[in-house]
C-alpha cells in the first residue's frame, strides 16, 4: 500500500480502481436478472440447490468495489464480531426505511444498544417460554384447517404466512393476525415495492417536483402502516387506563410501552421510537420464520429419506430447545455465497446433505464461526434466533407427526431474493395423512 498517495485512489489501491463502477453496477442489476432466464429452465427442470447465480446474479457476477463483497470468513468474522466499533450498518434506501423504520435492525450506537437491551428482554428466558402454548396454539389451527381439506394439496408459502403472522401477532403484540391481517398484507405490498427498486437510483430532489407510482404507493402504505401500529398502541393503553390490565405486559409492545411512559425522562423512549420497533419485529418476526418453514418442508418433500428420519426424532419426543477501504464503503456480506462456497463446504455444496451438521456446526465448520451465519453473527446477531428455532422445530414436528408429503407435480423451482428469499410460484406439496390412528388420536 502506498504510504502517500489518496488511499482511495485506484493508483493506491488497484483492488479499488472501479470505485466509480456503482452506477453501471447498479444499471446491471435487472439486466443480470433478465440473463438468467435460460439458467432459471435448467433450475425448474432439475429441482437444483444451485440457486445462488439466479437468486443474486449480480453477487455471484460482480467484482467490484464501492459495494465490497467480503466473504473471506476471517474477515466476515471481524466485520461481525465488530470488536473496535469500526463498522456500523449503513443508512437503509428509503422503501426499506418505510418497512421497519428506524428500529433495531437498522438503528445505531445507543440507541441501538437501549432497544436491543428491551427486545432481548421480550425474546429470552421466561418471556419465551409464556410463548410456546401461542406458537402450539397455531400449529394447531393449521393443522385442523388440514384435517378438512379435499384435496390434500397445500401451498406452503401461504400456510406458513398465516401461522407464523399469528405467532408474532400474539406473541409480541397480544393481538391476533385477523386483526393483525391488514397490517401483513400492507408489509407484504411494501416488501415487494421495496425490493423492486432497492437498486434504482433516483437524483435528490427528483421525488419532490415527480413521484412514480411505487413512491406513490409506499408514502400511502407507510401512513396506513403507521395508523394500525398507532391503534395496536392505543387499544393496550386502554386496557390499562379502564384498569383491564394491571400493567403493559412482558411483550414486546408491553416492554416498549413502558420505556415509552418511563418516568426518569433520561431512559424515555419516543412514540417514533415503539412505532418503529413495532414495523421492525412486525416484519421481521413473520417474514423470516415463514421462508424457513416454507424451504425446510420443501427440502423433506423432496428428500424422503430425510424426512423419514426427522420423523423418527420428533415422534419420540418433541425437544426445543489487506485493503485500505474508503470511510463511506459499504460492505456487503453474501451470506448465500459463503453457504455455497466450495472451499469451505466441499465440491458436493450444492447437494442437501444433512449429515454434515450431525455432529454439530463446530465440526461441520471446521470451528470457523463464520462459515455458516443463518442467523448472523456477533453482538447484532438475530435477537429473533430463539423465537424462530422454537417456532420452526414446533410446527415442523406437529406436521411430520401427522403428514407424510410429497412435492406437486405442479411445483415450479423459482426461488427469489425478496429481501428473504421467496419461492415465486408458491411451494404446493400433497398431503398424506399418517395411517397410526393411536398416535393422531395421542396427538389431537
Ligand atoms: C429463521 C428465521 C430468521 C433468520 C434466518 C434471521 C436472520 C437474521 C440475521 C442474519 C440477522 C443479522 C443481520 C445483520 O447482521 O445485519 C438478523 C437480525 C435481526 N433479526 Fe432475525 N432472523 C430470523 C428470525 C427473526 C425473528 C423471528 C425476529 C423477531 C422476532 C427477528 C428479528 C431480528 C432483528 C430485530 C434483528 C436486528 C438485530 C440487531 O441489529 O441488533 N429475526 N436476523
Amino acid at each position: 500500500m502506498p504510504s502517500e498517495a489518496d488511499p482511495c485512489s485506484s493508483e493506491a489501491n488497484p483492488c479499488l480502481s472501479e470505485v466509480n463502477y456503482r452506477l453501471c453496477c447498479t444499471k446491471e442489476i435487472p439486466k443480470l436478472k433478465k440473463d438468467v432466464t435460460m439458467k432459471m429452465i435448467k433450475l425448474i427442470m432439475n429441482v437444483s440447490h444451485e440457486i445462488f447465480p439466479i437468486v443474486e446474479p449480480h453477487i455471484h457476477k460482480w467484482n467490484e468495489i464501492s459495494l465490497l463483497l467480503i466473504s473471506d470468513t476471517e474477515l466476515v468474522k471481524e466485520v461481525l464480531n465488530n470488536r473496535d466499533k469500526t463498522y456500523v450498518k449503513p443508512d437503509f434506501p428509503g422503501d426499506i426505511k418505510k418497512l421497519l423504520g428506524d428500529g433495531l435492525f437498522s438503528t445505531k450506537g445507543e440507541k441501538w444498544a437501549r432497544q436491543r437491551r428491551l427486545a432481548h428482554l421480550a425474546f429470552h428466558g421466561e418471556s419465551l417460554k409464556c410463548m410456546i402454548p401461542a406458537m402450539v396454539d397455531s400449529v394447531h389451527m393449521l393443522l385442523k384447517r388440514w384435517q378438512n381439506l379435499e384435496a390434500r394439496v397445500v401451498e406452503l408459502f401461504e400456510e406458513f404466512t398465516a401461522i407464523t403472522s399469528d405467532v408474532i401477532s400474539r406473541t409480541a403484540f397480544g393481538s391476533s393476525y385477523i386483526e393483525g391481517r391488514n397490517m401483513f398484507q400492507m408489509l407484504g405490498e411494501l416488501t415487494t415495492i421495496a425490493s423492486r427498486n432497492i437498486f434504482k437510483l433516483r437524483l435528490p430532489g427528483v421525488r419532490n417536483i415527480w413521484k412514480t407510482i411505487d413512491e406513490i404507493d409506499s408514502e400511502r402504505l407507510e401512513k396506513a402502516i403507521r395508523d394500525v401500529v398507532l391503534e395496536i398502541i392505543r387499544k393496550r393503553e386502554e386496557k390499562v387506563n379502564t384498569g383491564e390490565m394491571n400493567d403493559y405486559g412482558n411483550d414486546l409492545l408491553g416492554s416498549l410501552l413502558k420505556a415509552y411512559h418511563d418516568p426518569d425522562e433520561s431512559k424515555r423512549i419516543t412514540i417514533d421510537d415503539v412505532m418503529d420497533e413495532c414495523k421492525t419485529f412486525y416484519f421481521a418476526g413473520q417474514e423470516t420464520t415463514n421462508s424457513v418453514l416454507t424451504w425446510t418442508l420443501f427440502l423433506l418433500a423432496i428428500h424422503k429419506d430425510w424426512q423419514q428420519e426427522a420423523r423418527k426424532e420428533v415422534t419420540d419426543q418433541v425437544t426445543l430447545g489487506n485493503l485500505v477501504l474508503p470511510a463511506d464503503i459499504v460492505l456487503d456480506i453474501p451470506t448465500l455465497a459463503i453457504h455455497h462456497d466450495r472451499r469451505i463446504w466441499g465440491n458436493d455444496v450444492h447437494l442437501f446433505k444433512p449429515e454434515r451438521f450431525s455432529e454439530g456446526i463446530a465440526k461441520a465448520t471446521n470451528n470457523n464461526a463464520a462459515a455458516f451465519l443463518p442467523f448472523g453473527l456477533g453482538p447484532r446477531t438475530c435477537v429473533g434466533i430463539n423465537f424462530a428455532t422454537n417456532e420452526a422445530k414446533i410446527a415442523i414436528a406437529m406436521i411430520l407427526q401427522r403428514y407424510s408429503f410429497t412435492l406437486s407435480p405442479g411445483y415450479i423451482h423459482l426461488p427469489a431474493h425478496i429481501l428473504t428469499i421467496h419461492p415465486q410460484h408458491g411451494v404446493k406439496v400433497i398431503l398424506h395423512p399418517l395411517q397410526c390412528e393411536h398416535v393422531r388420536a395421542q396427538l389431537d
